[in-house]
């Protein structure tokens, strides 16, 4: 059966990823505005997701996730123990649980919500444009029918991608969740070198973004490497080889990886706290 025909939809903590992730759903007719269901503590944001959406808003995320066949966990990390302990006495065994909260394992969200059928899944930001890329895992007790929902419902921020071990979605949060602040940064930087250089700081934003943005798409339609399109453009005694040279003696690679490295540390430090604060539901 699609997940498209028949998906109820319950999405706990309705903020920023959450709403992207309520219109990517929408534009792709993957549940109607009345089988998507959000619960936010604030009755502004509950008002502003039901004018704007036309979706059903509660201020109960136990209420919320009644008749959801999957159920997102949107919180804030340190918004997770609670909201757990809230939900746990209303799932049932056909429900599953997805989460895109940094660092939440697996072992987490089952210990935690007392509960087999869950899904950790990393996200990014582009997710806000549908141009998010999303690494997920399901739990073994998953069904394939609970797959083929966290496929639709994470196919909404953009691209997703099955893995089977766990860990590489925690290496993803470093990676590709973590990904968009380095290429900021990198936007940053080079928008200020422009400037250094006498551009107006406007046009040097326009040229940056722009040119970023056209590498990205270029790599990405081309079947050759990054390093080879590089050399591609680097001519003999040319303007690219004094820059490599620059970027080399700066160690901008081994500072990229010591950046993916602490990333990923972080990570688990965030995932082991988060297993330490979790106890299991009370009967
Ligand atoms: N943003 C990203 O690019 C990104 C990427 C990957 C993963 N993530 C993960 O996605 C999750 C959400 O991130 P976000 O950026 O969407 O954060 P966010 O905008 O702060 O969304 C969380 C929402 O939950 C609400 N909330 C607070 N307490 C609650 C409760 N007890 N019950 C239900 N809702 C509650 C918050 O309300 P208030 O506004 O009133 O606090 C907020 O609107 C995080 O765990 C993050 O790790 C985010």
């Amino acid at each position: 059966m699609s997940p498209r025909r028949s998906m109820r939809v319950a999405i706990v903590g309705a903020g920023v990823m959450a709403e992207a992730m309520i219109a990517g759903l929408l534009a792709d007719r993957a549940v109607a505005p009345a089988q998507l269901v959000a619960s936010h503590p604030r009755r502004d944001r509950r008002e502003m997701l039901a004018e704007r959406h036309g979706i059903t808003v509660m201020a109960s995320n136990a209420e919320a996730v009644h008749e959801a066949e999957i159920v997102v966990l949107a919180v804030k990390p340190q918004m997770l123990g609670r909201v757990m302990r809230e939900i746990a006495p209303a799932l049932t065994d056909a429900q599953a649980v997805l989460s895109i909260v940094a660092g939440a394992t697996l072992r987490t969200l089952a210990v935690g919500l007392g509960h087999a059928a869950v899904v950790r899944s990393m996200p990014n930001t582009p997710a806000q444009i549908r141009r998010g890329i999303t690494v997920w895992t399901a739990a073994a007790a998953c069904t394939s029918r609970q797959r083929e929902l966290a496929r639709a419902v994470l196919g909404a921020l953009g691209t997703q991608h099955e893995v089977d071990d766990e860990e590489f979605v925690a290496m993803a949060t470093a990676l590709s969740g973590t990904g968009p602040t380095y290429l900021f940064a990198v936007m940053e930087a080079l928008i200020d070198a422009g400037v250094h250089t006498g551009f107006p700081r406007e046009l040097a934003h326009d040229l940056v973004v722009a040119t970023l943005v056209g590498s990205a798409e270029y790599a990405a339609q081309s079947d050759l490497h990054p390093a080879q399109l590089r050399n591609a453009v680097t001519s003999p005694g040319g303007t690219s080889a004094a820059a490599i040279y620059e970027l080399e003696k700066g160690r901008l690679r081994t500072v990229l990886s010591d950046a993916v490295w602490a990333a990923y540390r972080r990570t688990l430090e965030l995932g082991a706290q988060l297993e330490e604060q979790t106890s299991p539901p009370e009967e």
